[in-house]
């Protein structure tokens, strides 16, 4: 018999309580933690299948789409991403990407990896994709997929997704539009069909405010046929959505074992969304992200970049000269168990990342952070 350790010899399982102001995850409210500790049921019982037609139809409405094929993939954002990428490309398609961040260059490594071209709109990071240079770009074409990130995690950059679907519509000639909304769907408007948007993913711990571990997407019907008509396999065997579209429609046969309670935990958060109203929920995530620059300036920290186009749930903060970023990101932790963002790539060590989003855009959270910041940079 081998022999068995006692659990306390683990200690006890006590994480801290964090007041979560990074780029993601945002805190999770106590209802979306009680749904997630609600009893498991199996993925074929008549009341998850219930669930989960409820839970599409409210990403539905959350994406503002009619799309049939709307589900949460099970797993991050970035399975998302690469669902998004892998069911519509096949070896030798062409793929426009703009790249502005981290999560642009993400996209083009997934493109490659499927084996098709990549050509790049390249862009400052910390700026928006311009329009005008994908129009540029699209003369290089044709492509299969022109793809932007909307909401830039880590530089705080707002692309004008609205603006750039036009110009695919219009010269794309007939390629499908991929928009990345992880760090936006729920805190600005994002509008999948009003937009032109054909494939479009999310995920769960951002503006949502549930933990991480599903990505919701959506596809147009459009993509949904090209799906279908792919001469060659999906790259990808879990992420497939020729097999899973098959469990989340009428047939509801078995590709892989749905994660139950995250699906309880998600269709609790969008209970939370429509409780307080999209539209209101946007205005919060704007107000907030008002009040926090405003009491960021009175103590001398600046925005990165424009304000237009600055997202308010990921607020880009200039460190100023002299100070230790990532000493002050530490003392926040330690000392006030506030997590905040570190800059990314190029900018390291030149931004601080502050999150408000979902649950996490709450008044006290400000109020908050800025009193701590102030006293910080005093000392
Ligand atoms: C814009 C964007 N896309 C994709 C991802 C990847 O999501 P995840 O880390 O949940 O896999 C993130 C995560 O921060 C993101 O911000």
């Amino acid at each position: 018999m081998p022999e068995s350790t006692p659990t306390s010899d683990y200690g006890t399982l006590r994480p801290p309580t964090r007041v979560l102001m990074g780029p993601g995850p945002s805190d999770t409210p106590p209802r979306v933690l009680a749904a997630l500790g609600l009893p498991t049921v199996g993925h074929l019982d008549p009341a998850y299948l219930e669930l989960m037609n409820q839970t599409a139809e409210m990403l539905r409405r959350l994406f503002r789409t009619q799309n049939r094929l709307t589900m949460p993939m099970s797993g991050t954002g970035s399975a998302g991403m690469e669902a998004a990428f892998v069911n519509v490309l096949e070896p030798g398609d062409r793929a426009l990407v703009a790249i502005n961040g981290v999560f642009g260059t993400r996209m083009k490594d997934i493109v490659e990896r499927c084996g098709c071209e990549c050509v790049t709109v390249d862009v400052e990071w910390g700026q928006p994709v311009p329009p005008d240079a994908i129009q540029k770009a699209l003369s290089q074409g044709p492509f299969k997929v022109v793809a932007v990130v909307h909401a830039e995690t880590s530089t705080g950059a707002r692309s004008d997704v609205e603006a750039i679907g036009r110009v695919v519509k219009e010269l794309g000639a007939g390629a499908l539009f991929i928009v990345d909304v992880v760090t936006s769907l729920g805190g600005i408007p994002v509008e999948v069909d009003a937009w032109g948007i054909d494939v479009c993913y999310s995920g769960t711990q951002k503006c949502l405010s549930c933990p991480p571990g599903l990505s919701p997407v959506t596809f147009s019907d459009r993509a949904a046929e090209i799906i279908a008509t792919r001469k060659t396999k999906v790259q990808s065997w879990y992420l497939d959505l020729s097999m899973i579209q098959q469990y989340w429609g009428e047939e509801r046969t078995y590709h892989h074992t749905a994660p139950i309670n995250m699906t309880y935990g998600l269709n609790e958060a969008l209970r939370l969304v429509f409780e307080e109203g999209l539209e209101n929920r946007w205005e919060r995530h704007r107000r907030l992200s008002e009040k926090l620059r405003q009491g960021l300036a009175e103590i001398g920290l600046s925005l990165l970049g424009d304000p237009e186009y600055s997202l308010p749930m990921l607020n880009a903060i200039v460190v100023p000269n002299g100070v230790d970023e990532a000493d002050v990101r530490k003392r926040l932790l330690n000392e006030y168990n506030i997590e905040i963002g570190a800059g990314l790539g190029p900018l390291k060590g030149k931004i601080w990342r502050i999150g408000l989003m979902g649950h996490t855009a709450r008044e006290q959270n400000v109020v908050y952070l800025v009193a701590a910041l102030r006293e910080m940079l005093r000392r």
